[in-house]
């Protein structure tokens, strides 16, 4: 099928080049023009794993074409809209963007258009969209407007392309159903060479759900799924805190409260709190939604409550050891919101590294992947290649991403080399028994604090012994 994209970023892009995957014939667009040029050239503007392959290969079977935006707006195919919708200062999400595109094509398309909204927008904004195609259409045009919500998270977005739990279609018309259905026609019945999986069968995967709704009940699906996710961690956030305070241990409460099938193990890793584009902002607006419909959805303000103290909580730990921080080296390792991105946007280790330079800390970091991100907006911080140089005679480290290289180091040589063997573990990646016998002193979020299991002056010891 001939399918438009107008937006190529992190939803656009990862939609446009999976759709290309699959077979159909994609034309992707971008009002930025730098970033259209870049991709023409084989830059991606972010990093997602797998995504370039995917990418390189759709522009040489020809599947996938960038164009200005006035060029798929033209092109008579599935027009998906993936604009941003950026929060204004209210938390509500400014809709400008998509309103553009609807007026756009409502002045220059004629005949049938299906028109698929997959920004995360407000609950009736397809029947906002739905009036304002009619109030500005020139050339008769005829059109159905559907909402498709994305569910594809960052670091994973091609995995869950092609291996999603279920694709949610609201529609209004018998043949805006029928086309989304042929849309993802390959999906739904899992018959495509899964690039994800190439050199084995893909795991047992069951086919995604297709869920066909309204377009109001596929709005709501959206935020309510990103919402309740939030909850999940808060809520797990809190229970790690009373872990903390009574003496329990958090894995072992989230073992028994994740085994109860109806609660699920998922979404339950306590830590610094949530953060990257999706969260911090859908959560604001669907709470502002509510209260447009007359709904306090108080249970959400107390959500985002919880995870704005989880910054303040993680610096004053770290403070209760260090006493002051003024002048002190701190090691932070991970910079992104999660692992395998580049994204640091609303990450909480950023939040921290601002928190501890308010108290005078010299902030050294290391981020495999986001620290040109990073830089763009820290100031004072001295980023490192590796995460030993960065906790060269450092005071403490701060593990704020849990990339996965932080589990396989040298723990003699880091904490040999540190003035102070702190590790303050923002995302409980590490195992406490590895940590503490090598000396280091190990903080969790919700468990005791661990004292190493050598003294350092005794494991130098029998490091020399054993050297010798
Ligand atoms: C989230 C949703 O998971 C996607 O389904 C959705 O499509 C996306 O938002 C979106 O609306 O575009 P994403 O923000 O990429 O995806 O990342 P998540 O994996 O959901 O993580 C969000 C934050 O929660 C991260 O900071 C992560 O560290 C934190 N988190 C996650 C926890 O603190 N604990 C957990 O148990 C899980």
């Amino acid at each position: 099928m001939k399918i438009s994209i107008m937006g190529a970023g992190y939803v656009g892009l990862t939609t446009a080049a999976c759709l290309a995957e699959i077979g159909h014939e994609v034309l992707c667009a971008d009002n930025d023009e730098t970033k259209l040029r870049g991709l023409e050239a084989g830059r991606l503007p972010f990093f997602e794993p797998g995504l370039e392959g995917i990418v390189a290969r759709a522009r040489r079977n020809g599947r996938l074409r960038f164009v200005e935006p006035a060029a798929a707006i033209a092109s008579e195919g599935v027009l998906f809209i993936c604009v941003g919708t950026p929060p204004r200062d209210n938390g509500e999400a400014d809709l400008s963007a998509i309103e553009a595109v609807a007026r756009a094509v409502a002045r220059t398309a004629s005949g049938y258009r299906l028109i698929v909204e997959k920004s995360t927008v407000p609950v009736q904004t397809a029947k906002r969209l739905r009036k304002h195609l009619s109030a500005y259409s020139r050339n008769g045009l005829q059109y159905d407007v559907v909402s498709n919500p994305e569910f594809l998270r960052e670091g994973s977005a091609v995995e869950d392309f092609f291996h999603p739990d279920r694709i949610v279609v609201g529609a209004e018309s018998p043949r805006a159903r029928e086309l989304m259905t042929a849309v993802y026609r390959p999906l739904l019945d899992q018959t495509f060479a899964c690039p994800v999986h190439t050199d084995a069968a893909c795991p047992e995967q069951a086919p995604p759900r297709l869920i066909v709704t309204d377009t109001n009940s596929a709005e709501l699906i959206k935020h309510a799924s990103n919402s309740f996710l939030a909850m999940k961690i808060s809520f797990i956030n809190m229970v790690a805190d009373l872990c903390e305070a009574a003496g329990a241990d958090i894995d072992k409460v989230v073992e028994g409260l994740g085994s109860d099938r109806r609660i699920g193990p998922s979404f339950l890793r306590p830590g610094i709190g949530f953060g990257g584009f999706c969260f911090p902002k859908d959560l604001q607006a669907f709470v502002r939604i509510a209260e447009n419909f007359g709904c306090d959805f108080a249970l959400l303000k107390e959500v985002e409550n919880i995870n704005a103290r989880r910054v303040e909580q993680f610096v004053a730990k770290v403070q209760k050891e260090l006493w002051t921080l003024r002048g002190k080296k701190l090691a932070v390792w991970g910079l992104a919101f999660k692992p395998e991105t580049d994204d640091v946007r609303f990450a909480p280790a950023l939040a921290i590294i601002r928190r501890l330079q308010a108290e005078g800390a010299q902030v050294h970091a290391y981020d495999p992947q986001a620290r040109e991100k990073a830089a763009q907006e820290l100031s004072g911080v001295r980023f490192h290649d590796d995460p030993y140089a960065a906790a060269d005679e450092a005071e403490a480290i701060l593990l704020l991403t849990e990339w996965s290289e932080f589990r396989y180091l040298d723990w003699n040589r880091i904490a040999a080399a540190m003035a102070r063997p702190l590790l303050f573990d923002g995302r409980n990646m590490l195992e406490r028994e590895v940590i503490t016998a090598h000396g280091l002193h190990y903080f969790a979020i919700g468990k005791e604090p661990a004292a190493p299991l050598l003294a350092r002056q005794s494991l130098g010891a029998a490091l020399a012994e054993a050297a010798s």
